[in-house]
């Protein structure tokens, strides 16, 4: 039986690591899984979760079993970062644990398919995991374009196939730091996008993986706040892998906004049901260091104190970058000190990246994404000239 199975690709993104890891040149530059680097491209443990694990080794007494929705502590002091004022919303949100934010998204389409969702549209590009997850649950990919050629974000798109779309139809919405753009909506399109679902039968799903990476904790959650405010039912994803560091743990969370307070207890049911036939319960550790983190004032001004370096740190690239564009033409360097996050996308060709990879030792993926973390004050010139060599 298993003969029938076809070879399928390996997951592009993925294969970077190895290929990268392969390469013996010591002056080559990783620029393709989105992971956050230091200036010294280090990814390192945040000192905060240092903290609350060496709490959790000295003062966690039982591993045994937590159920499906994981650790209530940590679902719910994410709350107020996510949801702001009122996090609850008067009883209409609750949440469980995941394992990452692609448990989140993961559980978020099977939920909605499970109440009868067909379609999902998606603004492309996006993060490559999203279209695979949607077809692998049978559900329909709808493409629309997320960006314009300026490199801001393409409004009349997402207005349009939220405003034509129907019931059974969801759309898929990264809260902040767009993967792979980087081309987030602003506040006032945000506003017309909520307006725009409060009148429509599509559900929106909102994916936040990258929160505090691009202005702060609270203006990052912004647009989902204001879209959770307007309309009557949302599923959000969660991802701390990014602002936690917690990359290999697996840490995420679901959320659901319901009509009523009272329809909570039936969905979460059926959220509980999905993930106990999926995986049962999410791993704890990197849940359990987030709680007594967010429980923690002095961790919590630890953990932010990170995230302001790193959110620092980036915009200082993006800078970097944006200033090289008058000896670039043609890459619109300059839109990228308006983007957000880790990631880019640079309009290169696959030639222009294979000659990259094989010529500089560069690694970014296929789709001419950058990770601007891997860049720092010791490898960015000789991206900058070596782009200028491609694509100059
Ligand atoms: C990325 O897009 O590089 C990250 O979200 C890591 C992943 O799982 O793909």
């Amino acid at each position: 039986m298993l003969d029938a199975l076809q070879a399928q690709p390996a997951d592009a993104l993925l294969a970077l690591i190895k290929l990268h890891a392969a390469d013996p040149r010591d002056d080559k530059i990783d620029l393709g899984v989105g992971v956050y680097r230091t200036g010294d491209g280090a990814t390192p443990v945040f000192k905060a979760i240092k903290g609350a694990e060496q709490r959790l080794v000295d003062e966690q007494d039982s591993k045994s079993y937590l159920g499906p929705e994981g650790d209530g502590g940590f679902v719910s002091g994410l709350m107020p970062y996510i949801f702001g004022g009122n996090p609850e919303r008067g009883g209409r949100i609750a949440g469980m644990q995941t394992p990452g934010g692609t448990g989140a998204v993961r559980l978020a389409l099977a939920l909605a398919q499970k109440a009868g969702a067909r379609r999902v549209h998606l603004g492309t590009p996006s993060w490559p995991n999203h279209a695979q997850i949607v077809s692998d649950l049978g559900l329909e990919t709808v493409p629309f374009d997320h960006a314009l050629p300026d490199g801001t974000a393409n409004l009349d798109a997402v207005l349009r196939v939220i405003r034509e779309g129907g019931e059974g139809e969801l759309v898929l919405l990264h809260g902040c730091c767009h993967n792979p753009t980087g081309i987030d909506y602003t506040d006032e399109q945000w506003r017309a996008i909520a307006d725009a679902l409060a009148n429509s039968a599509v559900l929106p799903v909102l994916d936040i993986a990258y929160q505090g990476l691009g202005h702060g904790m609270e203006e990052d959650a912004a647009g989902i706040r204001t879209v959770i405010d307007a309309v009557p039912e949302a599923l959000v994803a969660y991802s701390c892998d990014k602002n936690f560091g917690l990359y290999r743990d697996r840490v995420g969370a679901f959320y659901v906004l319901a009509k009523e307070a009272g329809d909570l207890d039936a969905i979460m049911s059926n959220a509980n049901m999905l993930a106990r036939a999926t995986w049962s319960m999410p791993p704890d550790h990197g849940g359990a260091a987030v709680r007594i983190v967010v429980e923690d004032a002095d961790l919590t001004r630890d953990w932010l104190g990170e995230l302001d370096d790193m959110r620092e740190r980036m915009r200082g690239v993006r800078e970097r970058l944006a200033a090289a564009d008058g000896d670039i033409p043609g890459l619109n360097l300059s839109a990228l000190a308006d983007q957000n996050g880790l990631f880019a996308v640079l309009p290169l060709s696959s030639d222009q990246i294979a000659a990259l990879r094989k010529d500089h030792g560069i690694y970014m993926a296929g789709s001419g994404r950058i990770n601007v973390a891997g860049l720092h004050r010791g490898n960015i010139d000789k991206f900058i000239a070596a782009l200028a060599t491609v694509a100059g």
